[in-house]
């Protein structure tokens, strides 16, 4: 079974991180305090602790969408722990010559691969990867690196770190705390993750957006309050999370026109003089300036935006370290 399925604590090789439903508490808390193991506090920017742990070991990124910082973040965080890592992208792999994703996955994870890093188009896909490679490479670990609109658990626990060291709550304990998440929440895979992860740790998570953005129904599939009221839930937040809009998804025809999304539920200069003293904004980019935030709040002194770069390496090499670590030799 899988960590994410929470039948089993997410260590030792053969453990995937498919997403974050399904993890404990008790685990999700083991897999930040791995991560922040991984991270160096003493400056700005924050960096990734180098280790040994992941010496000998192989790492594949097989990545099926566009992304630049994911992939680097991975590479980066794998390489600092010692790995050799290896990238299959889309285009240079026997999936432009038609093999299926599954056919690819066991392919690579047969090589020997220890962990085999995984970005999709369409949701659940890591899932069937670990399922599909189970016979073949029963010691693979997969991580989901984001698949579709489903999850990106890897960006909420480094979430949760800047949040947890931002807010003076490095014991993990998120109670007290509101976070507002604002913009494309339905077609956001890092809303998900996020909404998952901050509740079980206690926090009171809002999502506030134009009705086809953010409809009542993810309410009660989230367990968590809808709003369309972005001035009165900013005012109470100790967090605004704010998201783009998903143009290659459809979200640019759910938003209306710019001009009005903005009036609603921009984050814009005069918006943040608003916020609580100490609350913080968050992105997990990439950003588009002026759309759903004012360049002005994205580089100001609540924006945490580069920190959450930062900790992702770290959330990454924490993650590598806990599912490929040695010693505990039980199938995935
Ligand atoms: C996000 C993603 O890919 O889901 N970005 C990321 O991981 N840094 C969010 C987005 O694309 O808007």
């Amino acid at each position: 079974m899988t960590a994410a399925t929470g039948a089993r604590s997410a260590t030792g090789p053969g453990r995937h991180l498919l997403g974050i439903r399904g993890l404990s508490r008790d685990a999700l808390v083991a897999l930040l305090r791995s991560a922040d193991a991984c991270l160096d506090r003493s400056g700005e920017p924050w960096r990734v602790r180098p280790g040994s742990a992941l010496l000998g070991k192989r790492v594949a990124t097989l990545f099926h969408e566009d992304s630049t910082r994911t992939r680097v973040s991975f590479t980066l965080a794998a390489r600092s722990q010692g790995a050799d890592v290896l990238d299959v992208s889309a285009s240079a792999s026997s999936l432009s010559k038609g093999e299926s994703t599954s056919d690819t996955a066991r392919v690579i994870a047969s090589m020997g691969v220890d962990g085999l890093i995984v970005r999709a188009r369409a949701a659940g896909t890591p899932g069937v990867l670990a399922r599909a490679r189970a016979d073949v490479a029963p010691r693979c670990a997969l991580l989901n690196a984001g698949d579709g609109r489903h999850e990106h658990p890897t960006q909420a626990l480094g979430d949760a770190l800047v949040i947890a060291h931002s807010l003076d709550r490095a014991s993990f304990d998120f109670a007290g705390l509101r976070v507002v998440i604002v913009g494309d929440v339905l077609n956001s895979r890092v809303a998900r993750s996020n909404v998952l992860s901050l509740t079980t740790l206690g926090a009171e998570v809002v999502l506030v957006g134009p009705a086809l953005l953010v409809p009542d129904r993810l309410a009660g599939a989230l367990g968590v309050r809808v709003s369309r009221d972005f001035d009165a839930e900013l005012e109470r937040a100790d967090v605004a999370m704010m998201l783009r809009i998903q143009r290659e998804r459809g979200g640019g025809t759910l938003m209306g026109s710019v001009r009005d999304y903005r009036i609603g539920y921009a984050l814009t200069a005069a918006r943040a003089s608003r916020m609580k003293p100490g609350a913080i904004v968050m992105h997990p980019g990439p950003v588009n300036r002026g759309v759903e935030i004012d360049p002005s709040v994205a580089d100001g002194g609540r924006s945490v935006i580069l920190r959450q770069v930062s900790a992702g390496v770290a959330a990454r090499a924490g993650t590598l370290n806990t599912l490929l670590k040695d010693g505990d030799h039980a199938h995935g």
